[in-house]
């Protein structure tokens, strides 16, 4: 049995600048889907696959985060007095143990492979997860733990991944496959953001990842790519070759809330997903769908 996936690093420094003004002095983790953080949804994947360590690595104007993930008493104390029980529920969200919450700040935004890097001494030399809030995940199994079995069974690294229209590959990290039964694709290689003409395959990577601590050692090198910025997935293709890396059709839909359009949609299919909202939401698509038609 491969070493166990305890901790997981949750990159949040990013500046959100697709959601201006709404982001302008909130971090945009704490962009609500219905009534829940995005942060909170990854959050509560992370537990849901077992990771006992979360890291958050920050940067200026996120301290919204570290405040929503503390005790809240003076809201606890009000909530009490006035006997709101449905609302002293909502806000029982994840706390851990002190220890187990970190945080460590990355002082310039430099790219998803610098914001991981950032969390090389608190990861230290174990396999870890990797969750970016943006990529919200409604299935019926965690996405994190889907991902948790199938490296149970492959060690290695694990990427999720999903189909996404030829023309959108330049949205995302691109696969090479080297054989691919389905729900597993063992992966060859792989591209950040390609232009649709030079795209290996149309599988792109979401924001889940279980790594091999030696990406750091890629890391560290500090290699520019795509955008100008630090890429992950160039440091994980050059770990290719040195240990198993599986591509996971997990099962579930994937909604990508850094863009609008998706973070639109992941509101209304969590809300028809809620039965406490669900027939009142149905009637406002209907009725906004109808008046379109006419
Ligand atoms: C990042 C990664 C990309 C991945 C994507 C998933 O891109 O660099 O490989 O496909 O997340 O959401 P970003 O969305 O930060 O541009």
């Amino acid at each position: 049995m491969p070493q166990k996936v305890r901790k997981a690093v949750f990159p949040v420094g990013g500046l959100g600048t697709r959601f201006l003004p709404a982001t302008k002095a909130m971090p945009k983790e704490m962009l609500p889907v219905v009534d829940k953080p995005l942060i909170q949804y990854a959050v509560e994947e992370a537990l849901a696959a077992g990771i006992e360590e979360i890291i958050f690595v920050t940067g200026r104007g996120k301290a919204a985060i570290e405040d929503f993930f503390d005790h809240s008493f003076e809201l606890r104390q009000v909530l009490g007095e006035r006997g709101k029980d449905a609302e002293l529920r909502a806000i029982d969200i994840p706390v851990l143990e002190p220890g187990r919450i970190t945080y460590t700040r990355q002082q310039h935004p430099m790219g998803l492979g610098h914001a991981v890097w950032c969390a090389r001494e608190l990861v230290g030399n174990e396999p870890f997860a990797i969750l970016l809030a943006d990529d919200l995940v409604m299935a019926d199994e965690p996405c994190l733990k889907q991902m948790v079995s199938v490296y149970e069974e492959t060690g290695g690294n694990v990427v999720a991944v999903v189909d996404v229209p030829h023309e959108h590959t330049n949205r995302y990290g691109i696969l090479d496959v080297a054989s691919d039964q389905g729900r597993l694709a063992e992966v060859r290689g792989m591209v950040e953001k390609p232009d649709p003409e030079d795209a290996p395959s149309t599988l792109s990577i979401i924001g889940r990842y279980i790594l091999l601590p030696e990406i750091f050692d890629y890391l560290s090198e500090k290699k520019v790519g795509s955008g100008g910025e630090i890429q992950i997935t160039d440091s994980m293709a050059r770990m290719i070759g040195s240990a198993p890396f599986h591509g996971l059709r997990f099962q579930g839909r994937r909604f990508d809330c850094g863009d609008k359009i998706g973070f639109f949609e992941a509101n209304v299919a969590f809300a028809l997903a809620r039965s406490d909202l669900k027939d009142q939401i149905q009637g406002v698509v209907n009725q906004y769908a109808a008046s379109t038609v006419e």
